[in-house]
């Protein structure tokens, strides 16, 4: 293969040292000056532009890219997805790919496989990953991660999601940023805020009441932004309160880039902007992927944010000022991620990036039933194993829309199963079922083998097609498609050693065999590695330690958006009545038995919580720390996600039973104890009050809960705190 790197970093250099030598050097320009302060160089370059310059690089110049600006040595400025990797590269004018040798990357598991890990040093390796294989693809910027809040079980693109706990997606999203900007590269954290559902998302007017707004859906975004200075932010295509939510005057100006003081730039979702002077007041400050029905390059200078806002500047309509803003916005980014400096080259697809995917993949898949220590398989008594069902061959790196990576290879369960079986076992394969219709005979095939094998290992789900896990459309119901449930029942039936796998995201209903089979792992959709990784877990090379970051129902009516019959909206608008009762909250308050509760995951070994005690804090924002020990009570290594939930006692307002405020996973080998600390700052504590416009730690009694799950609390503690904090 013909790799071929071009290095958007040397470009901009290149540019750059060209106008620095055309001024000569001791005219050097300070904005090309590296020793100088990110505003000053900001400043100096925004008096050289001219007003068309300006306009050039606040709307897209092709699917993906904002213009240059050869004079000064601006380079184009290259976006893209995504998620789980470097999406391969498309256009430049038209969604086509290009087909090149160098557009590959490392596919890594799925956001909610991520989430599963609830590992933050996973998380901040895996933006690692991504930053690294931007340089080397030359993006400036990726849009990634996302930290929307899973709302609904049914949507679309939840297997793109961390997950339904504010706090759990916060940590983890600070963390990807932190990881991905560390390589020079900006991170586009999206879709601010509340693109929950794939139902009518682009028309959607929703609205929540501020608590639920502020405690629920803003934590992430709040927290990239002021923890871990995420760079650029993409407004979702809905909107709030009736405005786009890209260029909302309240989320964007008054939110955003008031109250949390957000230096870096709005861009739009690609489509997402329908009218220049709300644009331009609203906040957005780069508009992509309009459709203006041609795929000309001349097309873009149809934009709502180019020749429309240029007229209208000339016509005195928007004072030069807001163009300026938005002028200023990306050039500070630019500056700020060295674009016009030498950067690192970053490299693509190593075998560090590739180990990093199998260990994110391994930390992720989440054993939710092992009866009678089903799992792990032991090869020294199985001499046959029959795998079944297409999800055990079907590639799924090609994910949907801008979440797809051109992976160099994709390690597939069955592949995984082989390898690792070798020549100890014969290993068959039947499909069980087919997309389009197979008949029972593939169902017979499928059941003949199972019957003669040792142990079948059933590996169902969903794949990335409409009505499934797919952008732009939801799923229309928890169950498996094309007679899975069927088949697990048969299987099980002929083969009591049945081990069910699941490649999709959450949640599957797995009520109707969920008691004739004796295991069930959820693999998510795992990345390049996913197979290797799988077939380690379920033959005991490595222990599971994922737990669920979204609540599995019984039933969907179970969920809350469901059973309040909120989704998916009345008349193109969808209120958000279950407000603060999002995920377990909603179960908890409700008393409603889950399937799987919320930061639920078995494990080949067993741990003991013991000794909680609540320290005095000495920090300045610190409460009060939590200290207990967890110590591996097996006789295998195993890792635990310890997690820390604050109920209090008699709240003034309403309140959720308990909230997840901490979490720790820990590394433990058998007989081996630890003494985990989790600090409590005042938010831990705090509701938001709209009418002081701040976050309230009220003054009362707190009971601490430690759980090894959201609905197994193994410690508690009560708490008082001494007095009322408000903070901003
Ligand atoms: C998605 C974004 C994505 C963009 C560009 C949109 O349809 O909502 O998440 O970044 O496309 O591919």
């Amino acid at each position: 293969m013909r790799i071929h790197f071009f290095r958007a970093g040397a470009i901009g250099f290149a540019l750059a040292w060209s106008a620095a030598s055309i001024l000569g050097a001791e005219n050097q320009p300070r904005y090309l000056d590296a020793s100088q302060p990110v505003e000053t160089r900001v400043d100096d370059l925004l008096s050289r532009m001219t007003l068309e310059e300006k306009i050039s690089i606040v709307h897209a110049d092709s699917k993906f890219s904002t213009a240059a600006v050869p004079r000064l040595g601006i380079p184009r400025r290259w976006v893209d997805d995504g998620p789980h990797g470097v999406r391969e590269d498309v256009g430049p004018y038209s969604w086509n790919a290009v087909g090149g040798t160098n557009d590959f990357a490392t596919w890594l598991p799925v956001l909610s496989a991520l989430g599963s890990t609830w590992n933050t040093d996973l998380a901040a390796a895996y933006g690692d990953v991504i930053g690294s294989e931007a340089r080397a693809r030359d993006k400036d910027v990726m849009l990634a991660p996302i930290v929307d809040i899973a709302r609904t079980p049914l949507c679309g693109r939840i297997y793109e999601y961390l997950g339904e706990d504010p706090f759990l997606n916060a940590r983890l999203g600070v963390n990807y940023v932190e990881g991905l900007q560390s390589n020079g590269v900006a991170a586009c954290i999206k879709h601010f805020a509340g693109n929950n559902q794939e139902c009518g998302r682009e028309t959607i007017n929703m609205d929540m009441d501020d608590r639920t707004l502020r405690e629920i859906y803003l934590p992430p975004f709040e927290a990239a932004v002021k923890e871990a200075h995420v760079w650029s932010v993409m407004g979702a295509y809905s909107k709030f309160r009736g405005e786009n939510c890209a260029y909302n005057d309240y989320l964007i100006n008054h939110l955003l880039k008031g109250e949390w003081q957000f230096p870096g730039f709005v861009m739009s979702d690609w489509g997402g902007t329908h009218g220049t002077a709300e644009a331009v007041r609203g906040g957005l400050d780069v508009e992509m992927g309009t459709l203006v029905g041609s795929e000309e390059p001349s097309a873009y200078s149809k934009f709502f944010l180019a020749q429309p806002f240029l007229d209208g500047i000339r016509l005195g309509e928007y004072p030069v000022s807001l163009l300026d803003d938005k002028v200023r916005r990306s050039l500070r980014v630019m500056i700020a991620t060295g674009v016009l400096d030498p950067r690192p080259a970053g490299s693509l697809n190593t075998p560090e990036h590739q180990a990093v995917a199998r260990r994110i993949a391994e930390e992720s898949m989440v054993l939710l039933k092992n009866k009678n220590h089903a799992l792990p398989l032991n090869l020294s008594g199985i001499k046959s194993v029959a795998v079944i069902g297409e999800n055990a061959v079907r590639h799924n790196a090609n994910g949907f829309f801008g979440a797809g990576v051109k992976t160099p290879f994709e390690i597939t369960p069955l592949d995984g199963i082989k390898q690792l079986v070798g020549d100890k076992a014969g290993v068959t394969y039947s499909a069980g079922y087919a997309k389009n219709g197979g008949g029972s005979n593939l169902v017979a095939e499928a059941v003949a083998a199972a019957k003669n094998a040792d142990v079948a290992i059933v590996v169902a789900g969903l794949s990335h097609i409409r009505s499934q896990d797919d952008e732009g459309v939801d799923r229309v119901s928890l169950s498996l498609p094309y007679g899975q449930d069927e088949l697990i029942r048969q299987v099980a039936q002929a083969n009591p050693r049945t081990i069910v796998v699941l490649v999709s995201g959450p949640a599957i209903e797995l009520g109707p065999w969920l008691a004739q089979v004796p295991a069930v792992l959820q693999a998510h959709y795992s990345g390049m590695e996913g197979g290797r990784a799988l077939a380690n877990i379920l033959f005991g090379e490595v222990n599971p330690s994922g737990k669920l970051t979204v609540t599995y129902p019984r039933q969907l009516s179970d969920s809350p958006a469901h059973a309040l019959g909120t989704y998916p909206g009345t008349n193109g608008t969808l209120f958000y009545k279950e407000g603060l009762l999002v995920g377990y909250r909603w179960f908890d308050a409700k008393k409603i038995e889950p399937a799987f509760p919320f930061g639920y995951g078995l494990s080949y070994t067993t741990f003991k919580y013991s000794d909680l005690k609540l320290v005095p804090a000495d920090g300045t924002n610190e409460i009060v720390t939590a200290q207990f020990e967890i110590k591996n009570t097996g006789k295998v290594a195993g890792a635990e996600v310890a997690q820390l939930y604050v109920h209090e006692k008699n709240p003034s307002v309403m309140r959720p039973e308990k909230e997840l405020k901490g979490f720790k996973k820990v590394f433990l080998k058998p007989g081996e104890t630890q003494t985990v600390t989790i600090p409590l700052d005042q938010r831990a504590f705090a509701f938001y009050d709209p009418a002081k416009t701040g976050w309230v730690a009220e003054t009362g009694d707190y009971q601490i809960e430690i759980g090894s799950s959201s609905r197994d609390v193994r410690l508690k503690e009560h708490f008082h705190l001494g007095q009322t904090v408000v903070t901003k």
